[in-house]
């Protein structure tokens, strides 16, 4: 236990110890995370405040910081260590500084839709992945899902050519950056609080993000064109700190976790729904044209950034990569 979680529980056992109101003070628990309210993320951490603070009321309290107000997605698991915040959620695509397995989760068409990406993260391989970073002060309490990854540009893509050549942001994985390389795109690990700025600015070309994302970021409204790729998937882990986690009493743990699996479903169910909704705004916003892929044009995607897999398949795990797929029907 850190010197600083030591004075704060000293502090609480005191107050509690010497009133004789018993009064004592609630456990905060900080969420921070970088998206927009009206997302499944944001939506998921909402409900976690309400679920909680009705079933624990005085004992427990949660504030929910949206939109990187508090920290961006650089220094969120960082903070999450120091003890500054208790809870987070960033996309699987940000661990890579704690585990390398997550990565799995970045290789290029690997998923064929969002129920193969829940079979696979509720299967025993997807479970395990949970505690693989416990070494590193992180606990994994569960996955939440957002959706398969869209391409933004500023000029038509449809083959792998259109890329080339063309500045991409990306989330902090180098499977990522190879997935880009392999287009001969040029891939830039930028945070995802910067990445309007630098569409707006022209600084890049495009990204790679979902529906929610693409709408509750307005980035349709600086990008003209969206190819509807499903070439990826981008959820995430939501983290506390094995601290923070196993420091908590043992009569509220269990009520925690119920509290948040319960705001994960709910999440789950607000994601399947505005991955659809948000693309039909989009398009009935006109500002951005929606493209299709036809199958031809996919495979040649999928022929190109295929060598990814190999490339990482020693940090990953053949095995990993094996269970993944089959979670596909
Ligand atoms: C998020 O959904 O948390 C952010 C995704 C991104 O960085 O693109």
């Amino acid at each position: 236990m850190s010197i600083r979680s030591l004075i704060k529980a000293g502090a609480a056992t005191v107050l509690c110890a010497f009133s004789l109101t018993v009064f004592c003070a609630p456990i905060e628990i900080k969420f921070s995370h970088v998206v927009a309210e009206n997302t499944p993320k944001g939506q998921m951490a909402i409900r976690f405040k309400e679920l909680v603070e009705k079933r624990f009321p005085g004992r427990v309290s949660v504030q929910v910081f949206p939109n990187a107000q508090l920290f961006g997605d650089n220094k969120e698991l960082e903070a999450l260590i120091l003890g500054d915040i208790q809870l987070v959620a960033p996309s699987l695509s940000k661990f890579q500084k704690y585990t390398d397995k997550l990565q799995v989760f970045d290789l290029p068409f690997l998923f064929q839709d969002m129920e193969a990406v829940d079979r696979f993260q509720q299967s025993p391989a997807g479970q395990e992945l949970l505690n693989s970073m416990e070494k590193k002060g992180l606990v994994g309490l569960g996955y939440l899902h957002n959706g398969m990854k869209q391409l933004s540009a500023n000029s038509p893509i449809r083959l792998p050519e259109d890329a080339e050549g063309k500045k991409f942001r990306i989330m902090s994985s180098d499977v990522l950056a190879a997935q880009f390389d392999a287009v001969d795109a040029i891939p830039v690990k930028k945070p995802f609080s910067e990445v309007f700025t630098l569409l707006q600015t022209k600084a890049i070309d495009g990204q790679e993000n979902t529906w929610s994302n693409i709408y509750s970021k307005k980035f349709f409204e600086i990008q003209p064109y969206i190819t509807e790729s499903n070439h990826g998937v981008l959820d995430y882990l939501v983290v506390t700190s094995a601290e923070f986690w196993h420091g908590l009493p043992d009569d509220l743990r269990p009520g925690i976790k119920k509290a948040l699996n319960e705001s994960i479903a709910y999440g789950n169910e607000i994601a399947a729904l505005k991955g659809e909704e948000d693309k039909k705004a989009i398009i009935a916003s006109g500002q951005s044209q929606v493209l299709s892929m036809t199958a031809e044009q996919r495979q040649q995607w999928v022929e190109k950034m295929r060598p990814v897999w190999k490339k990482f398949d020693g940090e990953i795990g053949r095995d990993l990569i094996s269970a993944a797929k089959a979670a596909n029907r």
